[in-house]
């Protein structure tokens, strides 16, 4: 690698056992040398034929009629072998549910389907696998969940939904729906564009941070249907890829008091994390205690 700014090599071919070869993908950041670099492209042509199959990405929801299982369902994602590239919470109303849906329209089942999908919130993911699309359609199985019961009992859709339209998540049918469903609630760059907006009420509420490592491990799953079970009301979700810059400013007050502050930054600047707004009397006290000491070994031995 060579430094272009200082005119020099940075790095030699050189082995760096805390990276591994899962961890390159374009996107990805990774930290060499205590330097956090992004992944930009591909080297040359035959590189990206061999690894872009393995990085097929599907749009997929998590409908209002399984709030209750998010924590469940993104477990049952993980466990399946993808990879949660983008995620946000979500609150459909009349006119968006009905221009997401836009091809039911007429449909006798389509009121029905708007009035749930505006019932409550969804949660809206970018998923990443070798032949994302058909696999996730796979895993979901048929759209209505009784047949879902008997056809694919292991199915996502047969252990959560209810019938044909409370069928707990969707899933693209193809690639050009993946675009058009996918821009649709992570695209546009102004508010205007972009009709899918965070839920967030930044009221009665704390701020819990589901650290990269999790997300790596394909943990995130059990830690939110742990936070669900003791009670919290999760009112908004969303995956985010801070810079080194943004969470320096972010963990300021960490800064010549934590002995782990540089590792901190460092770990937290690594790879995507998960934002959630958490909800309950009292909701930053009820969350520090539900979450236990800050050391995993001290917390292990006290709680
Ligand atoms: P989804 O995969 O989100 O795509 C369209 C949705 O419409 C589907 O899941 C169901 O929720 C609903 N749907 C599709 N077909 C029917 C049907 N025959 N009766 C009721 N609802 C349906």
């Amino acid at each position: 690698m060579y430094d272009v700014k200082n005119e020099r090599i940075f790095l030699k071919k050189t082995e760096i056992p805390s990276i591994q070869l899962e961890d390159f993908f374009v996107g990805a950041k990774v930290t060499i040398l205590s330097r956090s670099m992004k992944v930009t492209d591909y080297g040359d042509v035959r590189t990206r034929q061999r690894f872009e199959t393995f990085r097929a990405r599907t749009f997929a929801m998590i409908k209002p009629d399984s709030y209750a299982n998010i924590g469940k369902i993104i477990d049952s994602i993980y466990a399946s072998g993808f990879e949660i590239n983008k995620l946000k919470m979500s609150k459909f109303n009349k006119q968006s549910a009905s221009a997401f849906y836009a091809e039911h329209q007429g449909k006798p089942f389509f009121d029905n389907l708007c009035n749930m999908m505006c019932s409550d919130v969804t949660v809206g993911m970018e998923l990443i696998s070798t032949d994302a699309i058909s696999k996730w359609r796979e895993t979901i199985g048929p759209t209505n969940s009784e047949n879902a019961k008997r056809e694919a009992p292991s199915s996502i859709r047969a252990k959560f939904g209810t019938d044909g339209t409370r069928n707990a998540v969707h899933g693209s049918d193809s690639s050009v729906s993946h675009k058009r469903e996918s821009d649709f609630w992570f695209g546009g760059e102004s508010p205007a564009d972009r009709p899918m907006q965070t839920t967030a009420v930044m009221d009665n509420c704390t701020l819990c941070l589901i650290k990269p490592h999790i997300l790596k491990e394909g943990l995130a799953g059990q830690v939110i249907d742990a936070i669900i079970e003791a009670g919290f009301e999760i009112s908004a979700m969303e995956i985010f890829n801070l810079s080194r810059p943004v969470f320096e400013e972010f963990y300021d007050v960490y800064k010549n008091v934590l002995p782990e502050y540089l590792p901190l930054i460092e770990h937290m600047t690594n790879g995507p994390m998960l934002a959630l707004e958490v909800r309950q009397n009292n909701a930053v006290t009820a969350f520090r205690d539900f979450c236990g000491p800050h050391d995993p070994e001290i917390a292990k031995h006290l709680r």
